[in-house]
């Protein structure tokens, strides 16, 4: 790895973001599993076709590709983070999957090997790059020829109720952190979809589609786990800590999540808008 390449985003995913995903793992698996499949069924994988998760996390999404792809198939999971990997490891050896390997890399300079992935696959873990452009041209240098792309990630906040609604209740405690500039790395850096397009272009990319979708999000199984989930984790969470809030702040704004959630609340949990992009592409390139 080199430690001038993604610095900012290799430190918060090997550090505190890193642990706080690992914390939330298992909700966070629960609430993300239908976003992963809609991008699952953009890559069409087959039996015996050798898949690579971009930025894999704990391993959800590397393992149920691996049922998918059979014994016959392959999967490599590569992520920036070593906490994270460690937990994918640990559930890949609880479920007796062979056929999947995990490698801590930077997916933006990582060695893959060359023309020998079919399908280059991400559930939300590709848009944290500094250089975007060079990132996909890398992974598609691992491509066959022939070989797919196929990721989802998230559309703007004004399309995201999860995230304005969050964000709203926040600003009436702190003051909200000037929104990242549209190309900085971070959740919303693909939010633009000509954006993608440009990206995906200059990787060498063709047959670029960019679908949206819409998904209900369960933001955990209980009205408090969504409080806690969404005070914790996303952009709202990021909002609070850059506030340096004090005690108090922090509950008055957990109470008011709470009533901002409750029309939202299904008996098992609170479900809410998300939308994203479906994005896949081909490589038809040699080399
Ligand atoms: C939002 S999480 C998504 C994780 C997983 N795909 C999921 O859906 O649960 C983003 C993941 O991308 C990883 N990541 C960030 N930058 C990366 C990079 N340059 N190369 C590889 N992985 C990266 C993070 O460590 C983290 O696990």
């Amino acid at each position: 790895m080199n430690d001038m390449i993604n610095a900012d985003m290799n430190e918060y995913w090997n550090g505190d973001g890193g642990h706080k995903w690992v914390r939330f793992q298992d909700r966070m698996d629960a609430s993300l599993i239908p976003f992963g499949h809609k991008a699952m069924a953009a890559a069409a994988v087959s039996a015996d076709e050798c898949v690579i998760d971009v930025g894999c996390g704990c391993g959800d999404t590397t393992l149920e590709m691996a049922r998918r792809v059979g014994p016959a198939g392959q999967v490599l999971g590569i992520d920036i983070s070593e906490p994270i990997l460690a937990r994918a490891r640990t559930r890949a050896a609880s479920t007796g999957e062979r056929n999947v390997t995990f490698e801590r890399g930077d997916a933006q300079i990582h060695r893959f090997a060359p023309a020998a992935a079919d399908v280059m696959y991400s559930r939300f873990g590709i848009m944290f790059f500094d250089d975007p452009a060079a990132a996909f041209g890398n992974l598609r240098r691992g491509l066959k020829p022939g070989g797919r792309v196929a990721f989802i990630c998230w559309r703007p906040v004004r399309d995201n109720e999860w995230i304005s609604l969050s964000l709203d209740v926040v600003a009436k405690h702190v003051p909200l952190p000037p929104p990242p500039g549209s190309e900085a790395p971070g959740p919303l850096s693909f939010s633009d979809p000509d954006r993608v397009r440009r990206i995906l272009t200059s990787a060498g990319l063709s047959d670029i589609a960019i679908e949206g979708s819409h998904t209900p999000f369960k933001v955990g199984g209980t009205l408090d786990e969504a409080v806690e989930f969404l005070t914790q984790m996303g952009p709202a969470s990021g909002a609070i800590a850059q506030s340096d809030a004090d005690e108090e702040t922090r509950s008055r704004i957990a109470a008011d999540m709470r009533d901002a959630l409750t029309p939202y609340d299904t008996g098992q949990g609170a479900v809410i808008g998300a939308a994203t992009w479906i994005v896949t592409a081909r490589n038809l390139k040699a080399g």
